[in-house]
């Protein structure tokens, strides 16, 4: 995705008015400098979701959920990044910087969508004239409305349906060889792609449809080499088959709010589950799930169930949705894993037992606590000291993953009660060394956590950073955290109008986020002025701390191997200095 510039979401962020924006959606009440109501992300009966308007950002003490006006529209509107910015710049009047508009599609985008929906009008004309694919639909049980709903059709056998019904104008004919409709042969002839199949369109987030999967008509066809059951269009502008899931726009249109997703395979699970009322359930169209497909997934539902097949293969499938959800396990999340008996599908499965056998079966899901320590353990003797430290080494470096929150917390202790030894937050340079990681990682604590007290006021104001200028002396300063201040520094001083929000903000996708937030959200005690003078006073001690470190390196270097004249010119420097 192409990058809007950090300087344009700045000053949106800084125009827009979260206040405004979350109000519209969610009772807000006023307490003090700040607005509290019930998170919308998590249920709860008393209010820990607050609207900071000074650092224009949203956090909820329950389930940690956390934000600017960017974030809480993606979550609550469900819009992707570039959509929730297009709706702030709207409001506040600001123009998204053309190039980035774009995306990654060419200007003529709109014609693209525009021929592949002819395609699909096409095809779905076509299954209204075929009676051998409407019998094949009826016999799979697929009714009139959900053939409308997700506008099932087919492609004529032959090899120029389409393009003799489309592709008489050179330019159509071309837009819809980009969108992966024809094939080309040897000779340069080009011919459709998809021929005697069932057509599936798949459509993107706001209904547009991208690609197509066709399927045969019949598993073997007689004396003829029907290719593959399913052929899928291939990967193209539109089209990536990593990221989009089948079915999400009709559980989307079906819901205001989801509250669970069902991930199945194939499209024609798809297409049952809904024909059975279970209208919750997407594919992921055959391959791996992909940290692609976990983002959105979560995006749009707390809760996750997969389904995979019982056996081997469909195992280690679950396995990999395990590594794509993991670093994704907010609290308030849940993923859940669904293993279906050797020989069914959930097609089959919700045709013999209905809704409600596969809604116990939804029930008596596996949670993913449990088929992560399952599968961790499988193979060793927990029994053993052997056996639990191979479980604690398989197990630290994935819960490292998940985000900081009472998920991993009770996942890390879990793996103490199985194997008696925790599991560290994680590496201490890169966080905010909160007492806690402090502890878990066995450094001692510093007397004090100046570099801390630091973070967090500049998080109150970001300003407070232009009281002291680059070069940073403490960049030296080897403490946790150093490296997370000295960054904060130096993106005030690139944009010194920043406000909180934004400030974290630009620490996206990293896993140093969720802690900012956190430090963010506390009520400081004290004001503007106290707050200036005890960030210098801050910067001076790390100064301080930087100096003593490298009088005891000298120190040290004097005792081990002697000083040479440069040293010692420091060394004294350095003590007239630290004296001064
Ligand atoms: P399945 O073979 O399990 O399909 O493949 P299915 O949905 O149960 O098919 P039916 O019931 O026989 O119609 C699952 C998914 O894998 C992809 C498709 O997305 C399919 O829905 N697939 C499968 C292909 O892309 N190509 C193939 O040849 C087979
Ligand atoms: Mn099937």
């Amino acid at each position: 995705m192409a990058r809007i510039p950090d300087a344009f979401i700045d000053d949106l962020l800084a125009r827009s008015d979260i206040v405004e924006i979350i109000g519209a959606r969610v009772p807000l009440k006023r307490q003090g400098k700040e607005y509290s109501a019930r998170c919308p992300f998590h249920d709860e009966r008393s209010p820990s979701f607050t609207v900071s308007p000074t650092k224009q950002f949203y956090h909820c003490f329950g389930c940690g959920a956390h934000g600017t006006a960017i974030s809480f529209l993606m979550n609550y509107d469900r819009l992707e990044f570039l959509d929730a910015v297009e709706e702030l710049a709207k409001r506040v009047g600001m123009e998204v910087p053309r190039d980035t508009q774009q995306r990654n599609v060419n200007p003529d985008s709109a014609d693209l969508y525009n021929a592949v929906e002819a395609a699909s009008k096409f095809f779905q004309k076509q299954l209204a004239g075929s009676d051998k694919a409407r019998a094949y639909l009826d016999g799979r049980g697929v009714g009139e409305a959900i053939r409308a709903q997700f506008g099932i059709g087919y492609a004529p056998d032959g090899f120029n349906a389409l393009r003799d019904a489309l592709g008489t104008d050179p330019r159509r004919m071309s837009l819809l060889e980009r969108a992966g409709l024809f094939s080309r042969n040897d000779s340069g002839r080009v011919y459709d792609k998809f021929r005697d199949r069932v057509m599936f369109p798949i459509h993107d987030r706001r209904g547009r449809t991208i690609a197509f999967g066709g399927r045969v008509l019949s598993a073997s066809d007689n004396g003829r080499d029907a290719g593959p059951k399913y052929l899928n269009s291939p990967e193209t502008a539109l089209f990536h088959k990593g990221r989009e899931l089948y079915g999400l726009w009709q559980v989307r249109q079906a819901h205001n709010k989801i509250d669970k997703l069902v991930v199945v395979e194939g499209y024609m699970d798809v297409i049952a589950l809904f024909e059975h009322g279970v209208d919750c359930a997407v594919a992921t169209l055959g391959t791996a799930t992909t940290p692609d497909h976990a983002e959105l997934l979560f995006r749009n539902a707390p809760d996750v169930y997969f389904c995979f097949d019982g056996d081997r293969a469909g195992r280690g499938a679950a396995w990999k949705a395990v590594e794509s959800v993991l670093p994704r396990m907010k609290d308030g999340r849940q993923a859940f894993f669904l293993f279906l008996p050797e020989g069914e599908d959930p097609d089959s499965l919700v045709r013999s037992e209905g809704r409600d056998g596969f809604d116990v079966r939804l029930r008596d899901a596996t949670p993913l606590s449990q088929f992560f320590f399952d599968s961790l353990s499988g193979d060793v003797n927990l029994g053993t000291l052997e056996g639990k430290g191979r479980l604690a080494e398989r197990a630290k470096p994935l819960l490292a993953q998940i985000p900081d929150g009472a998920f991993g917390d009770l996942m890390k202790q879990r793996l103490t009660e199985l194997t008696g030894v925790g599991a560290r937050t994680s590496s201490p340079e890169t966080h905010v060394p909160t007492q806690r990681a402090r502890a878990a990682s066995g450094t001692p604590a510093p007397k004090r956590s100046v570099v801390r007290s630091a973070i967090s006021l500049l998080l109150q104001q970001p300003a407070l950073a232009l009281e002291s200028r680059p070069p940073f002396r403490f960049a030296g300063l080897r403490q946790p955290g150093v490296p997370l201040l000295i960054e904060l520094l130096q993106l005030v001083q690139h944009r010194p109008d920043i406000g909180t929000g934004s400030l974290i903000e630009h620490f996206a996708e990293r896993e140093e986020q969720a802690a900012l937030y956190k430090l963010a959200a506390q009520t400081l005690p004290g004001d503007e002025g106290a707050w200036r003078s005890e960030f210098i006073d801050a910067m001076t001690q790390l100064d301080r701390q930087t100096l003593q470190q490298r009088l005891e390196e000298l120190q040290s270097k004097q005792r081990e191997s002697g000083l040479d004249d440069t040293d010692k010119a420091e060394l004294r420097g350095l003590l007239q200095s630290r004296f001064a």
